[in-house]
């Protein structure tokens, strides 16, 4: 053990020694809960989804001969790559848990096969060699696996979600050679192209995602019958890539995403435009078991504000199962437009043996109906809003089923609205989004920065609204600028102003240059007229690259002629460019003086001088008293402050860093650790089913127990906040990250998430719900603006978090590396102040993705209140010294992190002393 060095002179002796307790660094040992492997073992047939059961292919039958094929049976993905990969767990791959069975006498397993691919787990085999696996066995089983990482999305091509041509190959010679019975499993992260159902006999087909450590185990217990798959697909499988609302879209440009789909996101595109399913494979919320269900005694009623529908499931087949019911509703169109379908409410029914029976009860909230209307369509712009009309309520076992079986209709006289809210993260350069009668609806334009007469106003360079292709935003230590403007094309940007009142106004424009002085920088037009003006710049740092090549200056003001109303200024490139961060514009008349606010230099950071010995620790014990976290607060200097905002290096050897650290006042910080397949440390660990295989469960008590086991075994090695769940909407199928994620329903993705939260601060943890929001493709991921419509973020992309939030206040939430409609997600005002913390009142800290490209400054200012995996900050104080950011701002972020971390550790004391685990003191 170590000891980290934190005391300043004069910290009282008992202070230093409460404080010794808490910064005392952990070296984890090798702590893989006992019980948890046995735990996953047991998840993983409650989310295997058995897509296909001709005669009961499955399960096999005692004694069954069988031949294993497809590199998968060793080559197996137990999980997803990236952060979630968990490279030290012992993992049994499907070929040695079949040996094992075949040891016992359970099967019969082809030993020419299996010697040959132990041989080259890549084998390709030839007609002859499965033709002579044949006359040992009567039954293939094809392992048919998939990789998928955090960086990079799915490939759509050959060995991506097509076949390799050495596969079908396999496939082919496999059919030729007649098996009696042939099975596939599919060991992938989300849908892969399945026409080789169309074009070859397969009996069964049974998806185990990626289950874990305990998957090969696991999946021996599904085949041999000894445990049975109830699990229903959280997205839909589609027949052709194509046919999916997402794909249109991936390939336009690595710089953004149109969301043109809107809120028709999978399955709620199918059931409005496909309705018979003629694109569809498999439907969302399918899943077969290995028996049958019959849903009987409906009853459906509703008061003011709940709808309830009980219904029987009874087991009418030979075997146990379990069944999931599934409540849609289908909304009146409205003026609005919506979805043929939307998940309301789920629920899984407990074992029920052949006959057994049970009862379940559904209920939904009629304001969760609603639709959020972000253009006024309704009358009622920014408001979720119910429209008159009939609203119908469908259950079923799958969605298809559902929209057979309509159980209510509940009916809205007029319209009312739900909830009234206001203009947030709305779309600039969306160009268009679907509606639900096939149409295209042109969006709003950007929307102006509006230019008052009584003071300057500061334009991003980045916040043009049209450009030449070739521009590009430039990231630099602490901002973002405009570049790649030289060039003999005329390179231009223009921005959208409303300008208040016409006049004489000053332009400032902040810019840096490498290069020898530039006297005449660009043109200006202003409504397309070009201005006189020159735009002198000298250089103002060496140009060698690095950070002096960023050195921003002030250029000289010039002075441009404005009209009244709406005004587009464009820069237009004179072949010579150096890099803009901003610009200002303040009226003629006294714009110096205007503009002071954004140039002055404030004097230097504070140093404070501590007026007390009050550490973290004495203020937990103090912290009933009110004004004691100010009074904490008063003693940091700003630079202590500064470090307090950034994560640090935390203390169990390979976690992911730590939150909240201060040596100098003794707050020991949380210890982080990923997320979402377990817990990612150097020592081996538990390796979980990953996170769709948890949603395809549809049952929160497995997503709780889930979440406890996590909990407990983070406890056990010291880690306090859990980087899970994964919570970003399977927009596409080629997310890289989908494995990470729940599914492409919100309501699904909100529950599970809050269930598996429940269960970790069941054990004193904490999660990080991450990425906030809208990360859904992986190419360029830091750099790609998701550009989406109020409504599709309210109904679909934020609507998953909301509810984990609501369900289960998590103390942090992890922002997101993509952009949405033009700003960095960890420097939106809008996402993080005014929805995440003004509308759904969350209390705890906003921290950053790992390594995100935004500025320290403006995340705090956006209340992104710790960047991890450190801060910036050199850029921080400068912002505090040139007066962009304030000490009241840094406070509100500091104050969040220590209330935080109060809470924290009370929840774990907690935890601790209810189930007795190690405590961390
Ligand atoms: C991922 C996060 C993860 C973090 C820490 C990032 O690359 O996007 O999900 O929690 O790294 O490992």
């Amino acid at each position: 053990m170590r000891t980290i060095l934190f005391a300043r002179k004069g910290a009282l002796l008992f202070s230093l020694w409460l404080t010794v307790l808490s910064l005392v660094a952990f070296t984890a040992e090798a702590e893989i809960l006992p019980g948890n492997p046995e735990l996953a073992r047991r998840i993983v047939p409650q989310g295997a989804v058995l897509l296909r059961n001709k005669a009961d292919a499955l399960p096999l039958l005692h004694g069954e001969k069988i031949a294993v094929f497809g590199s998968g049976q060793l080559a197996f993905q137990p999980g997803g790559h990236g952060s979630a990969f968990l490279s030290c767990t012992p993992v049994t791959a499907p070929l040695d848990a079949l040996r094992r069975e075949a040891d016992s006498g359970n099967f019969q397993l082809e030993q020419e096969t299996e010697k040959a691919y132990r041989a080259n787990r890549n084998l390709k085999v030839t007609p002859e060699f499965v033709k002579r696996a044949r006359s040992g066995a009567d039954t293939a089983i094809i392992v048919l696996s998939r990789s998928s990482r955090e960086g990079r999305d799915r490939s759509p091509g050959l060995g991506g979600w097509l076949l390799t041509p050495e596969e079908e190959e396999m496939f082919h010679s496999i059919n030729e050679a007649r098996f009696k019975k042939t099975v596939v499993i599919l060991n992938t992260p989300g849908s892969v192209d399945t026409s080789f159902l169309d074009r070859f006999r397969i009996d069964a087909l049974l998806l185990i995602h990626m289950p874990g450590m305990a998957g090969g185990e696991a999946l021996a217990d599904l085949l041999t019958g000894r445990a049975y798959p109830s699990g229903k697909l959280t997205a839909t499988w589609m027949k052709t890539l194509a046919a999916h609302p997402s794909i249109a879209s991936l390939n336009e440009s690595t710089a953004y995403v149109n969301y043109y789909e809107d809120i028709f996101v999978g399955y709620r595109w199918f059931s409005t435009f496909d309705p018979a399913g003629e694109g569809v494979r498999f439907p969302f919320g399918f899943g077969l078991g290995y028996t049958s269900f019959e849903i009987g005694a409906i009853e459906a009623k509703h008061d003011k504000s709940t709808i309830t529908v009980t219904a029987s499931v009874r087991n009418t087949g030979k075997r146990s199962g379990r069944e999931v019911l599934q409540l849609y509703f289908a909304a009146p169109q409205g003026k609005l437009g919506r979805p043929g379908a939307e998940l309301a409410a789920f629920a899984k029914t407990p074992e029920l043996a052949p006959d057994a029976e049970c009862k379940l009860e559904l209920s939904i909230a009629i304001d969760q109906m609603a639709a959020y209307d972000d253009t006024g369509r309704s009358g009622n712009p920014s408001c979720w809003v119910l429209e008159a009309g009939d609203y119908r309520l469908l259950l079923g076992n799958s969605l298809p089923d559902a929209m057979k079986r309509p159980v209510l209709t509940f009916r809205q006289a007029e319209l009312r609205v739900v909830q009234r809210l206001s203009e947030k993260l709305a779309p600039q350069k969306l160009p268009r989004r679907l509606l639900a009668d096939g149409s295209y609806e042109t969006l709003r334009g950007p929307r102006p920065t509006v230019i008052r007469p009584d003071r300057a106003v500061r334009i991003e360079g980045e916040a043009f609204c049209a450009s030449h292709p070739a521009v590009r935003i430039e990231r630099f230590p602490g901002g973002r600028c405009l570049t790649h403007m030289s060039g003999p094309d005329r390179r231009f940007v223009e921005y959208l102003l409303q300008v208040e009142q016409q006049g004489r106004y000053s332009l400032l424009l902040n810019a840096a240059n490498g290069n020898r002085p530039v006297p005449d920088l660009m043109l200006l037009s202003v409504n397309g007229r070009m201005q006189q003006v020159k735009i002198a710049v000298p250089q103002s740092s060496s140009g060698v690259g690095g950070n002096p090549w960023y050195n921003f200056v002030n250029l000289k003001p010039i002075t441009v002629d404005l009209p009244a109303g709406e005004v587009r200024l464009r820069f237009i490139s004179n072949g010579n460019f150096v890099n803009v961060d901003y610009f200002l514009l303040a009226p003629e008349e006294g714009s110096s003086a205007k503009f002071v606010e954004f140039t002055q230099k404030k004097g230097p950071v504070r140093n404070r001088k501590r007026r007390s010995q009050l550490n973290f620790v004495r203020l937990e014990l103090q912290q009933q008293k009110s004004g004691r976290i100010d009074d904490f607060l008063d003693q940091f200097s700003d630079e202590d402050l500064v470090d307090l905002l950034g994560g640090g290096a935390g203390r169990i050897l390979r976690g992911t860093g730590s939150i909240g650290v201060s040596a100098a006042f003794g707050i020991p910080g949380a210890d982080t650790a990923d997320g979402p397949a377990g817990l990612r440390l150097d020592v081996p660990t538990t390796w979980w089913p990953n996170s769709t295989l948890l949603a395809s469960c549809w049952d929160t008590a497995v997503a709780v127990n889930f979440g406890r086991a996590v909990g407990r075994e983070a406890r056990l090695n010291h880690v306090d906040i859990w980087l899970a769940p994964g919570m970003n909407i399977q927009r596409t199928p080629l997310c890289g990250r989908n494995f990470e994620y729940y599914s492409e329903d919100p309501l699904l993705s909100g529950k599970v998430a809050a269930a598996v939260a429940v269960g970790a601060a069941g054990a004193g943890i904490s999660v990080a719900y991450k990425h906030f929001a809208c990360n859904n493709v992986e190419r360029n991921r830091s750099n790609s603006d998701s550009r989406v419509s109020e409504r599709a973020l309210r109904e679909i992309y934020l609507r998953g978090f909301q509810i984990a939030l609501r369900e289960s206040p998590g103390l942090f939430v992890m922002s997101s590396y993509n952009l949405i409609n033009g700003t960095e997600s960890a420097e939106s005002v809008e996402l993080l102040e005014d929805i995440l913390r003004g509308e759904w009142e969350f209390k705890g800290v906003v921290i950053t993705d790992w390594k995100n490209n935004s500025s320290h400054s403006a995340e705090i200012a956006a209340g992104n209140d710790v960047k991890m995996p450190e801060g910036n900050k050199k850029e921080l104080l400068a912002a505090l010294r040139s007066g962009r950011l304030d000490r009241a701002t840094i406070l509100r972020s500091a104050r969040r992190v220590v209330i935080t971390m109060l809470k924290l550790r009370a929840m774990q004391k907690i935890a601790d002393s209810s189930s007795g685990s190690p405590s961390r003191k």
